[in-house]
Formats: structure tokens, C-alpha cells, sequence
């Protein structure tokens, strides 16, 4: 006797029309079942790479929410469309070429100074991060307590769709993460060295002999190397 399993339809609005799907799916999933085809704004489905920023409102609800698509469900009634990209300045700065990189901050960002400290960013950040903090650390020229707060960003962009200063928070972070790991955070001498063997071949042979393993050669390889 087979069991027949009941799934519960519930109704969403995907961009102003209405779709009944299976409850207990992700927003990307959802646009997969009811036939978009996504080229834009879906990438590692890990809540990591923030390609799939969301716009929706749940039903009877007046607040307009934002949420990573491939973290979130959908819900009876729910209404949304994807955003994966939002037109941020992005200045054209080489790392190599900074000599201050706390001064050139304000040469590539200058809007930076304009926070009115609405907090509009740090309320719609599906990563909780205190990115208003973030910028204000770097205006101040504290550099490592901006990187730190913005550690765990995932460029969605949703913060540049809300400030009210027409910044972009997540890019001024992103300048100071950037920064800070080159001229200020503690080298470590045994990544350099690692990383110079790397460029230098050193593990070269080691890849050649990997690569021609196969599947129960790889797992003697990796049992050897425990
Ligand atoms: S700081 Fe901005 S870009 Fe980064 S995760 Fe939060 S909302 Fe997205
Ligand atoms: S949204 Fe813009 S103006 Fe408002 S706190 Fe964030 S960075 Fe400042
Ligand atoms: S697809 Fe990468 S964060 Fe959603």
C-alpha cells in the first residue's frame, strides 16, 4: 500500500501575479517552479554571495521587507520580486597605487561625510551588520573596527537601495576591509611563505600527482595525509 503524501499549495505574487506552489519553498526555488529563469541574482544558494536580494511583503502587512532569496521562505500571500543589482558608484581605485589610504578615502568617497545617521542601512541588512558603524569607523580613520563590522558582508546591495545620502555603505566598507588587510593588519609570516611557494611551483608536482589520482587512489592520498 502506497502512502500518499499531501503537499499544502499556498498562493504567492511574484511580481504583481499570482502562482500557487508548494509551501515549504525558498524564494529562488519558487521562481524555478513557477518558470523564471534566472541568469541574474541566484550564485551559491549559501546565503554567501548576496546575488539573491529580495523585496516582499507579507500578507496584510503594510512593511515592505528585504531578505536573501535562497535563505528565505516563501509564505501564504507573500509578495516579492528579486534585485539582484543595485547601481552603486563604484570608484576605480588600485590598491597598489594608494599611498594614504585613510586620506584617499574621502578622494573615492567623498559622499562618506553625508551620513544623517538614519540608520535605514543597518535595518534592512539581511546580515545584521551595523554597516552605518562601519562607515563611521572608517570616516574616523579607524579602519580595523570598520573591517571587523563589515567582516561578514555579502554585497547584496539592499543598504545602497536605502540611504537617504545616496551612499554606498557596503563599498565604503569594502575600501576600508580592502585597506586594512593590505597596509595595516599583522602579516603573517608562515601565510607569505605558503603563498610565495605557491607562486613559485613549489607545490606544482604535488598537484600533477593529485590530479591524476583516482577515486580510490584519492582517498589513500588524503587517509596518508591525516
Ligand atoms: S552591508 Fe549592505 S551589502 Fe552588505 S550584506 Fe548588509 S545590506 Fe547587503
Ligand atoms: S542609510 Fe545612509 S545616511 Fe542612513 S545611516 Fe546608513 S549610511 Fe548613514
Ligand atoms: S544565491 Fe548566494 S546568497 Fe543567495
Amino acid at each position: 500500500m502506497s502512502a500518499e503524501i499531501q503537499t499544502q499549495m499556498i498562493t504567492v505574487e511574484i511580481m504583481g501575479k499570482q502562482y500557487q506552489v508548494p509551501d515549504g519553498m525558498t524564494v529562488i526555488s519558487t521562481m524555478w517552479y513557477t518558470g523564471h529563469q534566472l541568469t541574474r541574482g541566484v550564485g551559491c544558494l549559501g546565503g554567501v554571495c548576496g546575488a539573491c536580494a529580495t523585496v516582499y511583503r507579507n500578507k496584510d502587512d503594510f512593511a515592505l521587507k528585504v531578505g536573501l532569496g535562497c535563505q528565505m521562505r516563501v509564505e501564504d500571500g507573500m509578495s516579492f520580486f528579486m534585485t539582484p543589482y543595485y547601481p552603486a558608484a563604484k570608484p576605480n581605485y588600485r590598491i597598489e597605487e594608494i599611498e594614504h589610504p585613510k586620506e584617499e578615502l574621502f578622494k573615492y568617497f567623498p559622499e562618506a561625510l553625508n551620513c544623517r545617521n538614519c540608520n535605514a542601512c543597518n535595518k534592512v541588512c539581511p546580515q545584521d551588520i551595523d554597516i552605518k558603524g562601519a562607515v563611521k569607523d572608517a570616516v574616523k580613520g579607524d579602519f580595523a573596527a570598520a573591517a571587523d563590522k563589515a567582516l561578514s558582508c555579502v554585497m547584496c546591495g539592499l543598504c545602497v537601495s536605502r540611504c537617504i545620502a545616496e551612499m554606498a555603505p557596503n563599498m565604503i566598507a569594502l575600501y576600508a576591509r580592502r585597506t586594512w588587510s593590505v597596509f595595516y593588519a599583522t602579516k603573517h609570516e608562515r601565510l607569505d611563505m605558503q603563498m610565495e611557494r605557491i607562486r613559485s611551483g613549489y607545490w606544482n608536482d604535488e598537484w600533477e600527482k593529485i590530479f591524476a589520482l583516482d577515486e580510490a587512489g584519492m582517498k589513500e592520498y588524503c587517509k596518508s595525509r591525516r
